[in-house]
C-alpha cells in the first residue's frame, strides 16, 4: 500500500472543479446563476470559439466591493448562506461558495465589479490560485466575469471538449433554460460572429419560448395552473397530438430553479394517458412553487437534481395540472369542432375521403434494394416460393412460404407476384422435401429490415433530390445531434445546408427513406438519434441506419394492398437476415403443419 498523504491545495481545487465545471456550458451556467442571484435585470453572455477560448458574462446586478471581490473567487466563500439552518431553506441559486473557485482552478479568470456604494470598480486577474494583478477601473455598477483558456492546465479535460459548434449549442441550451425561468430578465447571447439570441423581458411569454422549442412547439402549448395545499404548479404542456421521442423538451423548475427528475418526467407521461404513444414524450414547461424548506437543493454536485420533502404531493399536483389542462383543451376543441361541423355539413357530403396514398417508401426501398442486391445474396441453394394470404389486424401479413434446400437449376429466388385473378388455388403446390410454413410477418419490422439492408450498401444508396427543400428549425439539442451525425447522414444521401445557427435546409434524402422528407419525420429521426449512446464510429453507423430504417418503414396499423404485401415479402426473403428486424426483434413467426397439428392436439 502507498503511504497516505495530504493533497496540495492546487490539486484539491482541480478535483473539486471536476465536479462543477465539465465544459464551457457549465461555466456559463454558474455565471448566469451568480448574476441572477445578484438581482440583475440584464445579463449578457459573449463566447468565443464555443466558449473554449473565452467566456464573458456581464450583469447589472448588485456588484461587489473591492474587498469582497478579492475573496469571492476563493474556495468556500459565499454571501448567500451563513449557518447550517440556511442550508435547508435555500432561496438563491448558488450557496456552496465554490463555483468561482472551481472556474478559477481551471482557467484564467478576470473579475470586474463595482457595487453601488463604491465610486470606482475593481479589476482582478487570477491565475494558478492567486491574484496576479489588480487595478481600479471605471464602470457601471454590476459585474463582468471573463473566463479565458478554459482547461489550459487540465489537458485531459480539454481533450474531451467537442467542436466549437457543439459547445456553443450546449451554451445556447443553458441560456435558454434560464431565459425560460426568468422572463423578467433580458438575456443576450453573442459570439465573435454576432448575436445568437436575445430574449427581451417584455415579450409575450409563449412567444419567448420559440427559440427553445421552435415555432410549431410553442404554438402547440396549452397553459396549466394548479394549486394544492403547499404546492402550486404553472406552465405549459403540449397538445395531445404532439409526440416527441425524447424527454429533452420537458423543462422542470422548482422555485424557478431548473432541475431534472426521472420520476416527475414519468408522472407527466402517465398523466398524458393514452394520447401518448409508447416511448413518446410531450413538450412541457413546469414551474413548481413550494416553500423553500420543502425542497433540498443540495443533493447533486452540479445542482441539477433536487429532493422534495413530499415528492408524492408534487407528483399528484403535476398530474392534476396536466389532466385539467387536457380536459380544458378537449372541451375547447369540442366546441370548435361543433362550430366547424355545422358549417361544413353540406360540403362534407360531396368531399371524398378517399384512401390516403400509400407512402412510396417501401416500393422504393424494395426497388432500390432489388437493384442493388443480386439474387445470389439469398442463402445459396434455397428456393423460396411465396403466397400472400392477406393482412390481419392491419399490422401483419399472413402468407405461405415454401423453401427448398434441394439443388435446383435457375435463379434461387423467384419473384412471386399476386395472381391476376383469385384462382381458387390454395396451396403452393409444394414438392416433397420442401419445407413449407404458414408465416405471420410483422409489416413494420419487415420493412425496417428491408430498408436497413438497402441502406447498408452505402455507396449504392440512391439519393432523392427534393423539389421543395425542407427548411427545418431545430432546438439546440437537435442541432447538436445533427452536427454530430452530419457526415454520416451526408454519406447516406442527406444533403443538409446551414441556414442560420439552428435552421437548416434539407435538399435531398436517401431514396429508400424518402418518407423522411417531411419536417416532422426528419426531426423525429434527429430526436431518436440524439437518444442513442453510440460510442464509436461503428456504433454510430449502426444507430443511424437503424433509426432511418425505423422512421422510413411502413407503420403497424396501416392497411396494405395485396401487391404491396407481395413486394414486402419478396424483398424480405431476399434479405441477408430476413428473420429479425435491425433491433433484433423477430420479423416472421413460422408454423409448419406439424406445429399446427400439435396445437390442435391432433
Ligand atoms: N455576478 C455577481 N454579482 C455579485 N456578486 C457575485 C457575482 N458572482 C459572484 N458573486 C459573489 O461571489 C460569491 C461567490 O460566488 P460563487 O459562485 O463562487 O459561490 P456561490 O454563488 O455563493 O455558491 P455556488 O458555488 O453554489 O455557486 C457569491 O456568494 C457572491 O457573493
Ligand atoms: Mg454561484
Amino acid at each position: 500500500m502507498q503511504k497516505i498523504r495530504f493533497l496540495g491545495e492546487d490539486l484539491i481545487g482541480k478535483i473539486a472543479a471536476g465536479e462543477v465545471v465539465e465544459n464551457p456550458a457549465s461555466v456559463v451556467k454558474e455565471l448566469i446563476e451568480n448574476a441572477i442571484d445578484a438581482h440583475a435585470s440584464e445579463i449578457r453572455i459573449e463566447v468565443e470559439e464555443g466558449g473554449k477560448k473565452k467566456i464573458t458574462v456581464s450583469d447589472n446586478g448588485s456588484g461587489m466591493s473591492a474587498e469582497d471581490a478579492r475573496i469571492a473567487w476563493q474556495r468556500h466563500t459565499t454571501s448567500k448562506i451563513s449557518s447550517a439552518d440556511d442550508l435547508f431553506a435555500i432561496k438563491t441559486l448558488g450557496f456552496r461558495g465554490e463555483a468561482l473557485a472551481s472556474i478559477a482552478a481551471v482557467s484564467k479568470l478576470t473579475i470586474l465589479t463595482r457595487d453601488s456604494e463604491s465610486e470606482t470598480g475593481i479589476e482582478l486577474h487570477i491565475e494558478n490560485g492567486k491574484i496576479v494583478s489588480e487595478r481600479v477601473c471605471g464602470m457601471n455598477a454590476g459585474t463582468t466575469i471573463v473566463v479565458s483558456q478554459l482547461f489550459y492546465n487540465t489537458p485531459a479535460r480539454l481533450k474531451h471538449l467537442k467542436s466549437e459548434r457543439v459547445e456553443l449549442l450546449r451554451i445556447v441550451d443553458v441560456v435558454v433554460r434560464y431565459a425560460i425561468a426568468m422572463p423578467q430578465i433580458r438575456f443576450t447571447l453573442s459570439t465573435e460572429h454576432g448575436n445568437v439570441f436575445t430574449k427581451n423581458p417584455d415579450s409575450d411569454e409563449r412567444a419567448g419560448l420559440i427559440p427553445v422549442i421552435g415555432l410549431e412547439g410553442a404554438k402547440s402549448l396549452i397553459k396549466m395552473g394548479w394549486k394544492d395545499g403547499r404546492v402550486e404548479i404553472s406552465g405549459y404542456i403540449s397538445k395531445p397530438e404532439i409526440q416527441k421521442s425524447t424527454s429533452d423538451y420537458i423543462y422542470l423548475y422548482v422555485n424557478r430553479r431548473w432541475f431534472y427528475s426521472k420520476n416527475i418526467v414519468n408522472a407527466i407521461r402517465d398523466a398524458c394517458g393514452e394520447s401518448l404513444m409508447k416511448g413518446k414524450y410531450p413538450i412541457a414547461i413546469i414551474f413548481i412553487s413550494v416553500p423553500f424548506e420543502d425542497v433540498d437543493v443540495n443533493v447533486h454536485p452540479a445542482k441539477t437534481e433536487v429532493r422534495f420533502v413530499d415528492e408524492r404531493s408534487i407528483i399528484n399536483s403535476i398530474a392534476g395540472a396536466v389532466r385539467a389542462a387536457f380536459a380544458r383543451h378537449r372541451e375547447h376543441e369540442a366546441i370548435l369542432r361543433e362550430v366547424h361541423e355545422k358549417g361544413a355539413q353540406q360540403t362534407l357530403a360531396v368531399e371524398s375521403t378517399g384512401t390516403a396514398a400509400q407512402p412510396a417508401v417501401v416500393k422504393e426501398a424494395i426497388t432500390a434494394y432489388a437493384a442493388s442486391h443480386p439474387a445470389g445474396i439469398v442463402e445459396e441453394k434455397t428456393k423460396v416460393k411465396i403466397r400472400v394470404i392477406g393482412q390481419a389486424l392491419n399490422s401483419y401479413i399472413i402468407g405461405e412460404i415454401s423453401q427448398t434446400s434441394e439443388a435446383f437449376s435457375g435463379k434461387p429466388f423467384q419473384e412471386a407476384s399476386p395472381p391476376e385473378k383469385p384462382s381458387g388455388k390454395n396451396s403452393l403446390g409444394v414438392r416433397e422435401g420442401a419445407e413449407s410454413h404458414l408465416v405471420i410477418v410483422d409489416q413494420h419490422a419487415a420493412c425496417e429490415r428491408i430498408a436497413y439492408e438497402a441502406l447498408r450498401n452505402f455507396e449504392k444508396v440512391v439519393k432523392q433530390e427534393l423539389i421543395v427543400p425542407l427548411v427545418v428549425e431545430l432546438t439546440p439539442k437537435e442541432a447538436k445531434t445533427l452536427e454530430e451525425y452530419r457526415e454520416l447522414l451526408a454519406s447516406l444521401g442527406f444533403e443538409i445546408e446551414d441556414f442560420g445557427l439552428r435552421t437548416f435546409t434539407v435538399r435531398s434524402v436517401p431514396s429508400v427513406a424518402s418518407m423522411i422528407a417531411t419536417k416532422e419525420l426528419f426531426i423525429e429521426m434527429l430526436d431518436s438519434l440524439g437518444e442513442g449512446k453510440a460510442q464509436d464510429a461503428e456504433e454510430k453507423i449502426e444507430h443511424v441506419l437503424k433509426t432511418i430504417a425505423c422512421k422510413s418503414a411502413i407503420k403497424s396499423g396501416e392497411p396494405l394492398s395485396v401487391e404491396k404485401m407481395y413486394e414486402i415479402l419478396n424483398a424480405l426473403y431476399k434479405c441477408k437476415l430476413p428473420f429479425n428486424c435491425p433491433h433484433g426483434r423477430p420479423t416472421v413467426l413460422k408454423y409448419q403443419k406439424k406445429d399446427l397439428d400439435r396445437m390442435f392436439l391432433r
